[in-house]
């Protein structure tokens, strides 16, 4: 009984939703996505090095994307993180020298991010990486092998048919208000 009021529940919300994602299918169309999506590259603050830091001083991921684990958002570091080792120089890099003189400004760190998906979308790396167990690498690729910020995603994810295939193999729900809010 109470299985099939859910069902009716969700077909009435369905039915409100759909015109929404229709005008959004239409302002993708007409190039509105693409233009989001290309406004975040460009140069970040710090040449910032991956494999430096995760392969070579031996750093987790969850020590700078320190919410990755445990919230929807990963987050990127702020200068707090980054001031714990370089606060005085830990080598000669020029890359470094401009570090260490932003910390001791009043200026924030403002990362650009790659990855960003679309406002309608729900995504939640607690419930990806804790529950379901999925590395790093399966949606951005080998991050511990770059020398510099990465310009695109290294992966598909930011397309609705990456997540549909993933669900599909590992029998999580595929429902439209699964993943549209
Ligand atoms: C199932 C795919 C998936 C996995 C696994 C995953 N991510 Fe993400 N990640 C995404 C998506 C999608 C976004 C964009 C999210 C958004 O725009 O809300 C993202 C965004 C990010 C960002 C940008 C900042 C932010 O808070 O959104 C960082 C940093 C990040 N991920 C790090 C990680 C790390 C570290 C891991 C492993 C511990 C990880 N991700 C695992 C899909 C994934
Ligand atoms: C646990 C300590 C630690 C933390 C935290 C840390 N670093 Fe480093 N970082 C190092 C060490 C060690 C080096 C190597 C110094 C050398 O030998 O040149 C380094 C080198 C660097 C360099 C110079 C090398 C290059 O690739 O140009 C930059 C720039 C840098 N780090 C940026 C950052 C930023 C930005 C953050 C914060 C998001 C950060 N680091 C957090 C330890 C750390
Ligand atoms: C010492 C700090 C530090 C560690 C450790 C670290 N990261 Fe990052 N990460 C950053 C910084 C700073 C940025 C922003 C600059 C850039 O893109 O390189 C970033 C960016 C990212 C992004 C791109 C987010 C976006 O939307 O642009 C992903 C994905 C990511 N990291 C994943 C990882 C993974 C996976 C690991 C572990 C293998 C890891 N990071 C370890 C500091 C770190
Ligand atoms: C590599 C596989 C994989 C990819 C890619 C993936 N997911 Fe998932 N997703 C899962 C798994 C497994 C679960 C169930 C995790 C659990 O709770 O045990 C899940 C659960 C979810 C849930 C919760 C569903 C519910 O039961 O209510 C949402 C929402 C979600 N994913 C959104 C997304 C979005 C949005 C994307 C693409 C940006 C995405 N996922 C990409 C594997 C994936
Ligand atoms: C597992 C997660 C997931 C499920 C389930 C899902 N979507 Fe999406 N959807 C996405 C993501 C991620 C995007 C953003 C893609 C992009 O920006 O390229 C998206 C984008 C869209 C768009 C905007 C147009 C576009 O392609 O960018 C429409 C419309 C849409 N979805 C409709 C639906 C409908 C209808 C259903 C149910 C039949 C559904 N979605 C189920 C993740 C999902």
């Amino acid at each position: 009984m109470s299985g099939s009021s859910t069902s009716i529940n969700a077909r009435a919300i369905r039915a409100i939703l759909m015109p929404g994602l229709l005008s959004l299918a239409l302002g993708a169309a007409c190039g509105s996505g693409e233009a989001l999506r290309s406004a975040s590259s460009g140069a970040q603050p710090i040449q910032f090095n991956h494999k430096l830091h995760v392969a070579d001083q031996g750093l987790d991921c969850v020590e700078c994307h320190r919410f990755v684990t445990s919230t929807r958002k990963a987050t990127l570091p702020g200068k707090d993180v980054c001031a714990d080792c370089h606060r005085e120089p830990q080598g000669s890099s020029p890359e470094e020298q401009k570090l260490v003189a932003l910390l001791s400004s009043s200026e924030e760190l403002r990362w650009k991010r790659v990855y960003v998906l679309p406002e309608h979308v729900y995504f939640s790396h607690f419930r990806h990486v804790t529950l379901g167990q999925i590395g790093c690498q399966t949606c951005h690729g080998e991050m511990k092998e770059l020398t510099a910020p990465p310009r695109k995603p290294a992966t598909n994810i930011i397309n609705m048919s990456f997540c549909i295939g993933c669900h599909k193999d590992r029998r999580a729900s595929n429902d439209c208000l699964a993943c549209h809010t």
